[in-house]
This record gives C-alpha cells, sequence and structure tokens, in this order.
C-alpha cells in the first residue's frame, strides 16, 4: 500500500549560517525521505527559514538592512548549504510568509474561541534608551547567586543558576547599555495547564515519541505545564496579532506553523489536497525531525495548539541528540565550529553523509565526529570495499567484451543473499536505525570482496578459454555493485546517479534489487569516488579558526566596566627589564583553601615554573591545561601562603572579567615577548 508522508526538519534560524552540527538533522531527514521515496511512497519533504523575532531584527539594524532584505539573503544561503549536501527539500519557504500569517491568524483565533487564550498584565524589563521590551537574553548584569559579573538574564554560565532578569544584580541592556526599567505590558498565553489530559494521552500514545522524549514528558508533567507567553510588544519582526494592535506573535508560535505554511505553498504549486493532510483524524501521515534541545516546543505546544484549533496532531516526532565534533563541543577557537560553506570547500559532501549515517541510531544519544575515525571509515567502506568492486570488474567488462554484460549469470548465491538482505535493511532505515543499515550493507560488501578474492578475474583474464567464466565473475560483480547501491543510494544520492550513468539504468528505485541485469551494455568507468586526504581536513580547520564572525545572538554591549587611565610614559629600556616570554600550560590545578588562586605550571621550552594565578573566577582549570600564554619570567619570586610564585601570567582584567593572553598560534614556549 503506498503512503501519504509529510516530513520536516526544524526551521533553521534565519540570523546565522547553516553548519556541520544542524547537518546531523537535514542529512537524517533527508536520508529517511529519499528512502521513502524509493519505497515508492508519496512523500514531500518541507522546511523553511524562521525568520521572526528580535534577534533578526537586531541583527538586521545591526548590518544597516531591513530585516527582509536580512532574511531574503540568508534563504539563498540556506538554500544554497543544503542543496551543496544534496539535502533535497521539496519546499524550503519562509516563516514571513502570507500563508504563515494566514495559518497563524487562524489557530490563534480557534484557540481563543475554545477557551485556551487568555491575557494578563506582566512586569518586564524595558531599554528606555533604545524604547524596547528586553527579552532575558538581552539583558545582562551580576549574577545574584555567585556574583559572576556579565551573566545573561535567563542564567549563569559561571555557577549555572537559572533566576529571571530582574533578579540581576546592577542590569544593562545589552542592546544600549542603559539601565533597564521595569515596566508593565499586556500579554497573551496560551493555557497550556488546560491541555494536560489531552497531552498525557497523546504523549504516551505507543510510536508517538521515543522512549527517552517520554520520559521527559513525565518530569515536565510532574514540574507542571505553565501558561505559554504567545505575545511581545513593538518593535518586533513578527506577525502583529489580529485583534490585538501594536502585540506580536512570539516567534514561537509561528515557527512550526510554518511547516504548515510551507507545506501549504508546495500543495498550491503542484495541486495537491492540503486538507487531506492536516484535517482531523487524517489518514496521512505526519512527522516532525528535530533536535532535542526544541522537545517541549513539539511535543507539548505543537501537538496542543494542533488539537485545540481543529488540526490533525503529528504520527510522530523523531528527536535526535546533538554533534560533537572530536569528543567535544564544537568550538570557534579550535576550528571545529564547521559551517556547511566551508567544509564544502574542502571536502566530499557524502563523505559527511555516510558517516552520519553510519553513527545515527534511533536514539538522543549525542554524536561524535571525530575526523580520524571520520577519515578511516570513508577511505575504508566507501573507496576500499564499495567502489572498489566496481572498478575491480568495470574495466574487463568493457574491454573484453565491450561492455557487454554476460547474458546469464548461473545460480548464484551471493546475489540472491544480496536481494533477500532488502526487507532487513529496509527496516532499519524505517526505523531509522541507520547505523545498523549501514553495518549490514557493508557485510554484504564483505561478502562481495570476498568472492573476488576467490574468483580472482585478474587471473581468468590471463588463462586461456576462460573468456566466458570472465565475463560471468564480472558481471555478477556489477549486479553486486548495482545491488548495494540501490541500498546506499538514500545516503548518497549523487553517486548513485553516477553509477546510474555508469551503468546505463534509470534511476534506481529500492525494488529493482529484486531484479538483475543481463545482455546489457554498460558505460565505461570513471573513477566513482576520491579517498579522503588528511589534509584537506586540517585545511577546512585552519579556515574556520581565521573565520571568527561575531556571535550571531550577542550584539555588541555598551562597556560594563571602567577603563583605568593610561600610566605615565616609560622609556624602551624600562619595558626591555621585563622579560616577557611565551609559556605553555603544562598543568592547572585548584588549591586548596585558596578562594582566588589556580596553580600553573608553566612549559618556558627549557625550563617549567610554578607560579599562582588570580584567575579562579575565570577559569577552571581543565580548560587552561595546553593553552600557551604570556609570562613576566623574571620577576622575583615571591613567596606566598601556599607555595613559591616563580613569575606572573599576563591577563586583561578589571570590572568586566578576567582574559588570560594567547599568542597567536604556532609562538612555541620560551620565545621572548618584545
Ligand atoms: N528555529 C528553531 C526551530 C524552529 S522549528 C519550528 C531552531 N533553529 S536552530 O537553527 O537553532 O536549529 C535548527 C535545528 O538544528 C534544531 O532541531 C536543532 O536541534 C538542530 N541543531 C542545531 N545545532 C545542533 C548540533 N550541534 N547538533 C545537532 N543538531 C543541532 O531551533
Ligand atoms: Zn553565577
Amino acid at each position: 500500500m503506498t503512503r501519504k508522508i509529510l516530513v520536516t526538519s526544524a526551521l533553521p534560524y534565519a540570523n546565522g549560517a547553516i553548519h556541520i552540527g544542524h547537518l546531523v538533522e537535514y542529512i537524517q531527514t533527508d536520508i529517511w525521505v529519499r528512502f521513502q521515496k524509493s519505497r515508492g511512497h508519496t512523500c514531500h519533504y518541507v522546511c523553511a527559514d524562521d525568520t521572526h523575532g528580535t534577534p533578526i531584527m537586531l541583527r538586521a539594524e545591526k548590518e544597516g538592512i531591513s530585516p527582509e532584505a536580512l532574511i531574503a539573503r540568508v534563504h539563498g544561503e540556506h538554500s544554497r548549504d543544503f542543496a551543496g549536501f544534496h539535502v533535497g527539500f521539496d519546499n524550503y519557504y519562509s516563516t514571513n510568509s502570507e500563508e504563515n500569517r494566514h495559518f497563524a491568524g487562524t489557530i490563534y483565533r480557534q484557540l481563543k474561541d475554545n477557551g485556551k487564550i487568555v491575557s494578563r498584565t506582566i512586569n518586564q524589563l524595558y531599554d528606555p534608551v533604545k524604547n524596547m521590551f528586553l527579552p532575558d537574553r538581552f539583558v545582562k548584569g551580576e549574577c545574584p547567586k555567585c556574583h559572576a559579573k556579565d551573566q545573561y538574564g535567563d542564567n549563569c554560565e559561571v555557577c549555572g543558576a537559572t533566576y529571571s532578569p530582574t533578579e540581576l544584580i546592577n542590569p544593562f541592556s545589552a542592546v544600549s547599555g542603559a539601565t533597564p526599567e521595569l515596566r508593565e505590558s499586556e500579554h497573551y498565553f496560551f493555557k497550556l495547564g488546560d491541555c494536560e489530559s489531552f497531552l498525557k494521552g497523546w504523549t504516551t500514545t505507543p510510536g508517538k515519541l521515543q522512549a527517552e522524549a517520554a520520559n521527559k514528558m513525565q518530569e515536565w508533567f510532574e514540574s507542571g505545564l505553565s501558561d505559554w507567553d504567545i505575545s511581545r510588544d513593538a518593535p518586533y519582526f513578527g506577525f502583529e496579532i489580529p485583534d490585538a494592535p501594536g502585540k506580536y506573535f512570539y516567534v514561537w508560535l509561528d515557527a512550526p506553523v510554518g511547516y504548515m505554511a510551507s507545506h501549504k505553498n508546495l500543495c498550491d504549486r503542484l495541486g495537491l489536497d492540503f486538507d487531506e493532510y492536516w484535517k482531523k483524524d487524517s489518514s496521512t501521515e505526519l512527522y516532525h525531525f528535530i533536535g532535542k534541545d526544541i522537545l517541549y516546543f513539539h511535543a507539548l505546544f505543537w501537538p496542543a495548539m494542533l488539537e485545540f484549533s481543529g488540526y490533525r496532531t503529528p504520527t510522530a516526532i523523531n528527536t535526535h541528540g546533538f554533534l560533537t565534533v572530536d569528543g567535544a563541543k564544537m568550538s570557534k577557537s579550535r576550528g571545529t565550529f564547521i559551517t556547511a560553506e566551508s567544509y564544502l570547500n574542502h571536502l566530499n559532501p557524502e563523505w559527511l553523509r555516510y558517516y552520519f549515517a553510519a553513527k545515527l541510531s534511533n536514539t538522543f544519544e549525542d554524536i561524535d565526529l571525530n575526523f580520524e575515525d571520520f577519515t578511516a571509515r570513508v577511505n575504508s567502506d566507501l573507496i576500499g570495499k564499495y567502489v572498489n568492486i566496481a572498478s575491480r570488474a568495470a574495466g574487463f567488462i568493457s574491454k573484453r567484451f565491450a561492455g557487454q554484460l554476460a547474458s546469464q549469470l548461473g545460480q548464484v548465491e551471493l546475489l540472491s543473499r544480496l536481494q533477500a538482505a532488502s526487507e532487513s535493511i529496509a527496516q532499519h532505515f524505517e526505523a531509522r536505525e541507520y547505523s545498523r543499515a549501514i553495518r549490514e550493507i557493508m557485510a554484504l560488501t564483505d561478502e562481495v570482496n570476498q568472492f573476488v578474492d576467490q574468483h580472482k578475474p585478474w587471473e581468468m583474464a590471463k588463462q586461456e578459454g576462460r573468456e566466458q567464466d570472465l565475463q560471468q565473475v564480472c558481471s555478477i560483480l556489477i549486479n553486486a555493485f548495482r545491488i548495494l547501491t540501490i541500498y546506499l543510494k538514500p545516503v548518497l544520492p549523487k553517486l548513485a546517479s553516477d553509477v546510474e550513468a555508469f551503468l546505463n539504468v534509470a534511476p534506481l528505485q529500492w525494488q529493482d534489487a529484486q531484479t538483475l541485469l543481463t545482455s546489457h551494455t554498460i558505460n565505461t568507468y570513471n573513477h566513482l569516488m576520491t579517498r579522503i586526504d588528511p589534509k584537506q581536513i586540517e585545511a577546512m580547520i585552519e579556515e574556520n579558526k581565521q573565520a571568527l564572525p561575531a556571535p550571531a545572538e550577542a550584539p555588541a554591549a555598551a562597556p560594563s566596566y571602567e577603563i583605568p587611565a593610561i600610566s605615565e610614559t616609560i622609556s624602551i629600556d624600562d619595558f626591555m627589564k621585563v622579560d616577557l616570554r611565551i609559556a605553555r600550560i603544562a598543568n592547572a590545578q585548584h588549591v586548596e583553601g585558596a578562594e582566588k588562586l589556580l596553580q600553573l605550571t608553566l612549559d618556558l621550552g627549557n625550563e617549567t615554573r610554578n607560579v599562582f594565578a588570580g584567575i579562579k573566577s575565570a577559569y577552571k582549570p581543565e580548560d587552561l591545561i595546553g593553552k600557551h600564554t604570556v609570562m613576566v619570567a623574571n620577576l622575583a619570586p615571591r613567596k606566598m601562603k601556599f607555595g613559591l610564585s616563580e613569575g606572573m601570567v599576563l591577563a586583561a582584567g578589571g570590572d568586566g572579567g578576567l582574559y588570560i593572553l594567547e599568542p597567536h598560534d604556532g609562538a612555541k614556549p620560551g620565545m621572548r615577548v618584545k
């Protein structure tokens, strides 16, 4: 039976570039969609840019352009990046569209008619210079718990405390630097608590959520569902609420509605029946692929919004974990915050698609991109095992048999086994257990290679009277390669299309694995894929280290510290008396009983120094180890309560925080700094 399936990925924000973390999701979804299409189902994959909200409004302002101009540019960049990774959306739209305005308004009115919307006056911090209310992330100040300076309005990055922005000590607006005032404003709320019994039923319906997500739900139910603030005051880039002038829908209200808007736009273009997909009790399927950070929005707000405005609810929410690179969070300074664009400047997108597939399962577990493993795996699986099959057989077929495959393959157990694996591999793809699918496909690839080693076509080629055997063995190999290509096609669409050209066949579908190619002429073999050279990866990481754009969501804050006056002048000789050296922080540890100090072991190339530095408030010891810094190497040793301090590390500081100095890459321990 053919299914009608609508699939979405989360809508990326329109104020930043697509990076390889995002790509986990778009590649995961795209593989699933391509698999469904290959199985002959009707499947549409829609997405859009998430364009509304304060960060986008301020970002546009900073660039001196309109929000519309910003989102138009980013839409182009995102579309280009996704196409570069062969992410094949059926529609890539925008939340700033008439369709979205229509559906957001309709859903809001229905919720209101159903008594799910209330209004209430709240107190919120207001920037009197910028004349706007400030979202939590745009208020900064001193942490009320640990007194760390320059913390965001919702939580402290130093001690991890969460609080409301009104609790910050000495708060300031991150937009203008002004001291915010508390002001009253009327807001609209979605009564999520009223939807509790529906949500309890929905989230525990088998198949809707993965086990980990269902557990998370339990925690959220236990801590209670609070009303959700869905309105924002002007100035705000978004949709004005139909019956509330000057009030706008909060970006997260119209963002998931963007799934519908994008689908509606597609339906209008293709003449499809939108209502068939979205009406209550629709028999079509609807899947949302998301990251674990946005589960609350998709498993609570979104189903409740749909249910109480008269639409169908999702068939399932498919949640994945986060990407780490070489075991750590992606980092701009380490060069592992890799944008899609820079990846494509250096590496083949299908290497990453394959690697992610080989690692993805149906859980929230984070997945790690380890570059050594990446290189080894792609080179050995894809080049060494899979592509190798074609390259070993194709030459003989073209040169000896004018490209003609044998008319008889005989009873070949190998091919029957490849064909018989079809349903089991399909089940793994269906269940989003891609790593299992890949493991099974690679086990079959190993069998094919064993077959090559047993029959040794290169020896047959030298023996007289074995022409027919040679043609038959090579034809079996080409058939095996064709079947493996069918199984890998959802993961490697570009490679598969090159294989189709080489084999001189129409686009392959899943079902085609059950037929074999005989008496058929293939084209000459051209190299299908190159190996990864580790130098390409190094170059990519270097490039990302150099490109350090300002973080998208943090606008430049007015100085929150006092700039001290410059001291009186000194002579160059005075300066030369200070012997500054590059030091490598070989070790860093806490000092028992010391409030402010960390104990550093500094490597100066030919000696090490023990230094106590007052930087505990700003650094965790483990984050310092391995870094290079600058030290005063000829400072007279000082005896301190905890031991002898043999020098001083240079750091910038004052009221605005504390930052040790770090030389550019390449500086070596012991070098003199002048
Ligand atoms: N705009 C919202 C989604 C609205 S959906 C109605 C958003 N955008 S995002 O750009 O921050 O993220 C888009 C998707 O990428 C999310 O599902 C998010 O979980 C995912 N990822 C972003 N960074 C990621 C990693 N480092 N690793 C894996 N997925 C990541 O959230
Ligand atoms: Zn704190």
